[in-house]
């Protein structure tokens, strides 16, 4: 038999966070516990009717069945450049400011493989999506520094305390886990200090549409161009397993990443880019998200406010969030205990170390569950006694 160890570098790998999260989920299913999945952030809303049929429409031509170019479709780039027009007032160049990914996280990981030399630093913040410290640096063979998010500093990466020699920096807001969003000062403040340090500055703007209320998340390249922002098609058009995003910035760093591409992935399909752009032009001229979408996060917003006021009830500080479908908060114990007592009673929550250590005592929920099962898991937790630390008196009812 061949040697079928694994390399060194995959050997340091930490499991994919959901997948032991699934195992533990499982062995309760199989004692028939009805499980309510607030782990994972994967809508439960399905992708809109007009999305699906241009997607049917275009798998039908035979052009569409080809390979596509690594860069992605020039239609959908050129869709993409419009878009950031009306979104975000930003001018792009589609052939040169504009690649298609797929999904954001293979840019994400791939910007890396780019531009980071074996030792070179690269910034995550923690907590953070786990690919920035995981694959990104691991498979570079780069050093990995990570800067706490702090709840005093409403979760937003301080460039103050980020080291000026490092390649690369990984920032993202709306953020996954915290939910945290920032505004255009903030953004412009982080570029500055990319452009003061030369540090490549790659935005994870992937939850740009998951917004609430009159809060509009905005983009980093209104700060300016020198830099690399990933988007995706996932959150925002319930697309998740489409596999559709987009990496928007500097030339040099687009050139880069599509040279991977050429050489990994070969880009999207092209049926599937078709289908993207269906999703792009739903939006209106000014910017403004289609009925559809305004529909679903009026469905997230809702849900998240029963969450929300259902966990203050029982006695966790938590903020409402106004990016992300996640709710994110202090458990008032070990993160490995809440979350084991929340699979006893048939619920699925993300512990907050799964994102950085730093997270210890945290969990976070994602809304994706209707509100009926949503007043379901705060009942179950009511009843198990599940309180938070501002509940000293609940316990004792
Ligand atoms: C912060 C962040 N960035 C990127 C992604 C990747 O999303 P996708 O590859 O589906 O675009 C996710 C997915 O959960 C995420 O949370």
């Amino acid at each position: 038999m061949a040697n079928y160890e694994q390399s060194e570098r995959l050997k340091q790998l930490p499991p994919y966070l959901f997948v032991r999260l699934e195992e533990l989920a499982n062995a309760k299913r199989k004692e028939g516990m009805d499980m309510i999945d607030l782990g994972i952030g994967d809508p439960d809303l399905p992708t809109p009717d007009k999305i699906v049929k241009s997607l049917q429409i275009a798998a039908e031509a035979n052009e569409n069945q080809k390979y596509s170019s690594s860069q992605g479709e020039k239609d959908l780039r050129e869709a993409v450049a419009k878009w950031y027009k009306r979104r975000f007032g930003v001018e792009l160049d589609p052939d040169k400011e504009v690649c298609i990914t797929l999904g954001s996280k293979e840019a994400i990981f791939n910007i890396s493989q780019a531009f980071v030399n074996p030792g070179d630093t690269i910034i995550a913040p923690s907590p953070g999506y786990p690919v920035y410290s995981g694959a990104s640096t691991i498979f570079n063979e780069a050093k990995c520094v990570l800067v706490p998010l702090r709840p005093e500093k409403d979760w937003l990466l301080d460039v103050d305390e980020c080291p000026t020699d490092a390649k690369m920096l990984y920032v993202n807001y709306p953020n996954n886990p915290t939910g945290a969003t920032c505004d255009l000062p903030y953004l412009q403040k982080v570029y500055d200090w990319c452009q003061k340090t030369e540090t490549i500055l790659c935005y994870d703007n992937a939850y740009s549409e998951m917004c609430y209320d009159d809060y509009h998340a905005p983009s980093a390249l209104q700060a300016g161009h020198d830099c690399i922002e990933f988007g995706s098609f996932s959150k925002t058009f319930n697309m998740t397993g489409f596999r559709l995003g987009y990496a928007v910035g500097h030339p040099d760093l687009i050139a880069g990443l599509k040279k991977c591409k050429g050489q990994i992935d070969s880009g999207a399909p092209i049926f599937i880019q078709k289908a993207g752009i269906t999703a792009l032009e739903m939006y209106n001229d000014d910017g403004a998200p289609p009925s559809v979408i305004k529909n679903n996060m009026d469905i997230y917003s809702e849900r998240r406010k029963t969450l929300v006021n259902g966990l203050r009830e029982l006695g966790f500080d938590v903020v409402m969030p106004k990016g992300t479908f996640y709710i994110w908060f202090d458990c008032g114990m070990p993160s490995d205990e809440f979350v084991e007592k929340m699979i006893d009673i048939g619920i699925i929550v993300t512990p907050g170390p799964g994102f950085g250590a730093s997270a210890e005592g945290y969990v976070r929920m994602t809304v994706t569950e209707p509100v009926e099962r949503l007043k379901d898991v705060l009942i179950r937790m009511k009843r198990a006694s599940i309180f938070g630390p501002l509940a000293a008196d609940n316990q004792t009812q």
